[in-house]
């Protein structure tokens, strides 16, 4: 056990514990400082504080590395699919071959959407955007299926419920919003396939399964699938905290993924790329405007809270972008663009200096247009993957023995009492509605 940290706070000393992870990452247990000392910790945005212990994913942003369940992001990117990997991340183990066929049967037998949901798909604005849909539809899932969640058995079909449903409610969401007939799961398909099929098949054109786009796809999911504690997922937990039904806290995942800084962001690559090509391709331009302190703008899939690294992701999706683009014939200008401007951004002192490197959206959406997704549907892909994700941290947190409801503290730097003011007394444009009185 490592020695406890001590802290002097007006002149008396505390001890406080030191946890020490797998990995040998150190953390100082706060959690009895304020009942001890009067104090809380002040950390926004929350990167120097670790908000639970989890034995998920493992991921060290200054070396680059990510492993589910101790298995490196490469090797499950290499022999994986995004099924297995889900059976991972949920269950702690990889499956053998009779769990992994029990795991498909279930996703198979759980994959139909309620036909009465349909009509709330029908009757969203033709613009809505899928991440509002799907986030609403996850949510309305508790509706159309209120079985308890009270025991291991009940827990276990209402994931593999929402893993197999967001598949089939992305696809349904598109093909309405196309005003096409909406496609139906077939149990002969794999997992991808299946969502390769609802998506593209048409009467008139059938679509013809690519075992590369099939592969390409469980690519995908797999490096999307899990990430600690990041936005969405710590949104989950949070909701989660408060003991709402499973659907509700992946729900609120679904809208933290849809900011534009977390999950939106490869839809905001492709736009930023698409922009940099209208405007003549003036690279240096863009890398001075990313720097500019004094413009909002950022070289959208560069930088990361946690890796002060390449992110290992983006570095199997480059690879992945290459191998389907020259496979397909397809010449997307987008790839050649981006390439550039990583090459322009990496030699860049700023960059060097603040540690910005691809992160993981920055070629993703590349891949995605060469499947043929349409770009509004992106964070949506990103949301089908990170499903196993949310899941396994959700149902941790629920088994977690340390489980605590999520009630973060805070500094006030606001007025100090003062009176209530009745509304005929109060001056337009005068200082006296603000007049204070000290406590
Ligand atoms: N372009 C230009 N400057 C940047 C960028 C960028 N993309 N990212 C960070 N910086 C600068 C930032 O201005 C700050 O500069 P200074 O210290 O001089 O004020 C410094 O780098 C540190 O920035 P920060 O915001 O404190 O860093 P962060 O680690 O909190 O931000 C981030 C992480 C992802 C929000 C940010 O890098 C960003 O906005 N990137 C663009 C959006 C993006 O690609 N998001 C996807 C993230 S990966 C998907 C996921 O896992 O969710």
């Amino acid at each position: 056990m490592p020695e406890p940290v001590k802290i002097i706070i007006e002149g008396k000393t505390y001890e406080l514990p030191v946890i020490v992870g797998s990995e040998d990452e150190k953390a100082i247990d706060i959690s009895n400082l304020r009942k001890k000392t009067g104090y809380i910790t002040l950390d926004p945005g929350f990167n120097n504080t670790g908000s639970c212990i989890s034995s998920i994913t493992f991921l060290d942003g200054e070396n680059g590395i990510l492993r589910y369940r101790g298995v490196p992001i490469e090797e499950l990117a290499e022999n994986s699919t995004f099924v297995e990997t889900a059976y991972l991340l949920i269950n702690g183990e990889l499956p053998t071959k009779k769990q992994l066929n029990r795991f498909s049967v279930l996703l198979n037998d759980n994959s139909l959407v309620h036909e009465d949901m349909q009509i709330f798909y029908q009757n969203f604005p033709r613009a809505s955007h899928p991440m509002g849909i799907l986030s609403s539809m996850v949510n309305a899932l508790k509706s159309f299926y209120p079985e308890l969640q009270e025991n291991e058995e009940e827990i276990n079909i209402t994931v593999t419920r929402l893993l197999s449903k967001v598949r089939t409610m992305a696809a349904l969401s598109y093909k309405i919003s196309r005003g096409h007939k909406v496609v139906y799961p077939r149990p002969d398909l794999s997992y991808a396939a299946n969502f390769l099929n609802m998506m593209f098949d048409t009467p008139v054109r059938p679509y013809m399964i690519d075992e590369d786009i099939v592969k390409a796809l469980n690519v995908f999911w797999i490096l999307h699938a899990d990430h600690e504690q990041n936005c969405s997922t710590s949104a989950v937990r949070l909701v989660g905290s408060a003991r709402v039904n499973l659907y509700a806290a992946i729900s609120s995942g679904i809208c933290a993924l849809w900011g534009p800084l977390h999950g939106g962001a490869n839809q905001a690559v492709i736009e930023m790329l698409s922009e940099i090509k209208a405007d003549g391709k003036d690279l240096a331009r863009v890398i001075e405007k990313a720097k500019d302190r004094k413009n909002p703008f950022r070289l959208m899939g560069f930088g990361h809270s946690v890796y002060k690294t390449y992110d290992p992701r983006a570095k199997i999706l480059k690879k992945e972008c290459d191998k389907i683009l020259s496979k397909s014939y397809i010449d997307d200008p987008l790839l050649d663009l981006a390439k550039q401007l990583e090459v322009f951004a990496l030699k860049d002192d700023y960059f060097i200096e603040h540690n910005l490197y691809p992160n993981i959206d920055f070629y993703s959406g590349i891949l995605l247009r060469a499947i043929g997704i349409p770009t509004n549907m992106f964070s949506v892909m990103f949301a089908i993957g990170r499903m196993p994700g949310w899941i396994a941290q959700w149902r941790e947190s629920i088994h977690d023995p340390r489980w605590k409801l999520n009630r973060p503290r805070q500094i006030y730097m606001g007025l100090p009492k003062r009176k209530y003011i009745p509304i005929d007394e109060r001056q337009e444009g005068s200082s006296e509605a603000s007049e204070t009185e000290s406590v």
